[in-house]
């Protein structure tokens, strides 16, 4: 027999065998690409072709249209210590105008009467960073955010000249002066705490932490509990939230009371 006769599809052997390669071929197909991927309960597919295309390893439509999408906008401001450095007169004198329209509730001196935050005094980076965030959504507030959601860039900055540059004033709810809690000396070191100081000011100031002396409690609690449940999330790299939740609800309380126990223009010295 040469070998063309061999090679033949006349040949029944070689006819025969070509088939059974194929039929196995087709089967391992077959078990492979549909009938294993069927087999696993926790996968969900469209149609057979998404259970070929997710056997053969190309993403899957049906599961990237359900990835989950982040929920809450995050904060884009970049923070550096000399942002806002050198505010002008100009831009102090168009923020005061601008100020008018927040006195309602910030208080004509930027100390509020109710439990609106104090803005007098305010680092101007913070006035800054939480008025972008309020416009952009990373921080959400039925009451504040109207009148952030409209402010250019410019008015912004002007707005954070303003009030960085007005005095701390006594805030509006003078308490008797409670004594440090622990949780604000040492934090807690075990979960993860810092002392409160080590941002906020008194021992050291990291851009971005707002100034709390003075602020009122439940303002300051608020805060704090939306932190920890994460209602709150426009804190850079989540500082402040990782703190929030490895608090006690009592340490809440204690440190809420304390600062807004605090005149607004506590000097370092008194630590
Ligand atoms: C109707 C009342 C109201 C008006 C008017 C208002 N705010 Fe507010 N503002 C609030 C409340 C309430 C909060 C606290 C929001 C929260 O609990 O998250 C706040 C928070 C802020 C904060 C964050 C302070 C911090 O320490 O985190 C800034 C900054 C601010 N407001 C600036 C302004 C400016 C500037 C204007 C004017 C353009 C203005 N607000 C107008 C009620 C108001
Ligand atoms: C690692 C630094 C850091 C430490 C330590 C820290 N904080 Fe903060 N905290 C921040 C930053 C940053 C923000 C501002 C988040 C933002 O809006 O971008 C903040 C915001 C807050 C606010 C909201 C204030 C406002 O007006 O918006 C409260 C209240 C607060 N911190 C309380 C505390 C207390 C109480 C402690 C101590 C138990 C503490 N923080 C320790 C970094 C820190």
């Amino acid at each position: 027999m040469s070998a063309r006769e061999i090679f033949s599809s006349r040949n029944p052997y070689f006819a025969i065998s070509v088939g059974v390669v194929a039929g196995i071929f087709v089967l391992t197909a077959v078990g492979g690409f549909i009938i294993l991927p069927y087999a696993q309960p926790e996968l969900k597919f469209a149609g057979i072709w998404d259970v070929i295309c997710s056997a053969a390893g190309l993403p899957q439509r049906s599961a990237s249209s359900d990835a989950v999408q982040p929920v809450r906008r995050l904060s884009e401001v970049v923070l550096t210590p000399t942002t806002l450095a050198h505010p002008t007169q100009e831009s102090i004198g168009r923020g005061a105008t601008l100020a008018q329209r927040c006195a309602i509730c910030h208080g004509p001196t930027g100390v509020s009467r109710a439990d609106s935050p104090n803005l007098a005094g305010q680092y101007g980076i913070v006035i800054y960073k939480e008025l972008v965030d309020f416009r952009s959504g990373a921080r959400t507030n039925a009451v504040m955010a109207p009148f952030a959601v409209n402010l250019t860039d410019r008015e912004i900055v002007d707005l954070a000249a303003y009030y960085a540059f007005l005095p701390r004033l006594p805030a509006y709810h003078p308490q008797q002066q409670l004594r440090k809690p622990r949780v604000v000396i040492y934090g807690a070191p075990i979960r993860g705490v810092a002392p409160c100081g080590s941002c906020h000011g008194s021992l050291d100031n990291k851009a971005g932490s707002p100034w709390l002396e003075g602020q009122s409690e439940t303002y300051l609690k608020f805060q704090l509990h939306a932190f920890a449940s994460g209602q709150r999330t426009n804190d850079i790299s989540q500082q402040m939230r990782n703190i929030a939740r490895a608090m006690t609800p009592q340490e809440i309380d204690e440190a809420a009371a304390y600062y807004a126990s605090q005149p607004s223009e506590i000097v370092k010295a008194t630590d």
